[in-house]
């Protein structure tokens, strides 16, 4: 198969864990002879300092063009004055818009070679398997902002539309899992979550009878995700909700480096990235964990490109690796590997397990 591919390493370790990245896709693009054809381009930090503005007009027409775009991390202290004019948040923000990516899958599956890392028991994370399915184009982030001297505002706001196809397609992807969704609101407090979980109780009623849906508020649910992680399936929610119950979900797997990510919309584009930020702590030491860049490959494969097998051997290879105990320094304080060695380690284990895969094909 020939696919054009959109390349945003971005700031801090986002080049770093892009770059280890980039190295999968080509692995199997050789080991499965499939013609990817990578462009790089700038988004956030490096594109406001190369042309001052964080998603140049290039960088979108790319974009619009590709089948799948593959980003690394935005922001960082350099551009976070907040009297700076413009953000490289910013950059992120306009482009998941654009492209119409109202749906952010951020799967969380714990292995058991992390369990030691996670800050929880491991005898309550065996078994987990979540997919946080996160509206993304919507809510506050997107509302009206004001601003003077002394207050500000920012608007939340939810059409019935906007609520409707994410919840579909959260039910959708809960029908080829264990058929369990439930739906994560405010709605005590907040108008839109009052909207958020009519609507969600009528796509599912009408449209997916076999489902089964439940509505669990924010506050609650950021206990029972750490408290019963093996009671949850599929967990739709808001934007911003979404955003804070991932970065928590990942301290079941271990790190935020472990989480990939998967930006959806109706079209066949789709958006993949690590769920973590560009992590100006450790950048430029080489030491980042590359893995959630990596699995944010397999959904590129899986999602955007049909190449189910090839996703497979993406994650078995990462799953060895971890099996193995390489690790970056996030997972083990105990003589860590770099984010070059589990790269290498991963690109070895794709090499012998597709091999093992088309064996058995
Ligand atoms: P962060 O995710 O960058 O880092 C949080 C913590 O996790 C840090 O201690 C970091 O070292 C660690 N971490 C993150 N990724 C890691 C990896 N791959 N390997 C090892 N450790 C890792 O969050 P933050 O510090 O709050 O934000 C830093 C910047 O990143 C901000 O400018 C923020 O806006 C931006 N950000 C961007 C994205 C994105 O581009 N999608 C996502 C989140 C945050
Ligand atoms: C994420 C990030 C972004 C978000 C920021 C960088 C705009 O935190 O992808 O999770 O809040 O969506
Ligand atoms: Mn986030």
């Amino acid at each position: 198969m020939h696919a054009e591919i959109v390349v945003l390493p971005g700031d801090g370790i986002g080049p770093e864990v892009t770059a280890a990245a980039v190295e999968v896709l080509r692995a199997v693009g050789y080991r499965y002879r499939h013609n990817f054809a990578l462009h790089e381009h700038t988004i956030g930090g490096a594109a406001i300092d190369a042309c001052g503005e964080p998603l140049p007009e290039k960088t979108l027409a790319a974009c619009r063009y590709a089948d799948a775009v593959l980003l690394g991390a935005v922001g960082g202290p350099k551009w976070s004055d907040p009297r700076a004019k413009t953000r490289p948040e910013q950059g992120l923000l306009a482009l998941r818009k654009a492209l119409g990516l109202y749906a952010n899958l951020r799967p969380v599956r714990p292995h058991p070679a992390t369990l030691g890392a996670a800050p929880i028991k491991p005898h309550l994370l065996s078994g987990v398997d979540l997919l946080v399915v996160r509206e993304l184009t919507g809510g506050i982030y997107f509302g009206d902002k004001t601003r003077d001297a002394d207050s500000a505002s920012d608007t939340c706001r939810y059409s019935a539309a906007e609520v409707e196809r994410v919840v579909r397609r959260a039910c959708a992807l809960a029908r080829q899992r264990r058929g369990h969704v439930t739906s994560v609101d405010k709605a005590n407090v907040l108008e839109t979550s009052r909207l958020w979980r009519e609507v969600a109780t009528r796509v599912a009623r009408d449209e997916f009878p076999d489902i089964v849906l439940e509505h669990q508020l924010v506050d609650s649910m950021a206990m029972h995700l750490l408290a019963k992680p093996r009671a949850f399936d599929v967990i739709v929610t808001e934007n911003m909700f979404g955003d804070i119950l991932t970065d928590e979900a990942s301290m079941l797997a271990g790190s935020m480096g472990l989480l990939p990510s998967a930006s959806l919309g109706d079209g066949g584009i789709g958006l993949y990235e690590p769920i973590h930020g560009s992590a100006p702590d450790i950048a430029g030491r080489g030491s980042a964990n590359p893995c959630g860049a990596i699995l944010s490959v397999a959904l590129l494969l899986r999602y955007s490109l049909g190449l189910e097998m090839e996703a497979n051997c993406v994650e078995q290879a990462v799953s060895a690796t971890l099996d193995d105990g390489v690790m970056s320094a996030d997972l083990t304080p105990h003589r860590p590997s770099s984010t070059k060695q589990v790269t290498a380690a991963v690109l070895e284990r794709i090499a012998a397990d597709c091999h093992v895969a088309e064996l058995r094909d």
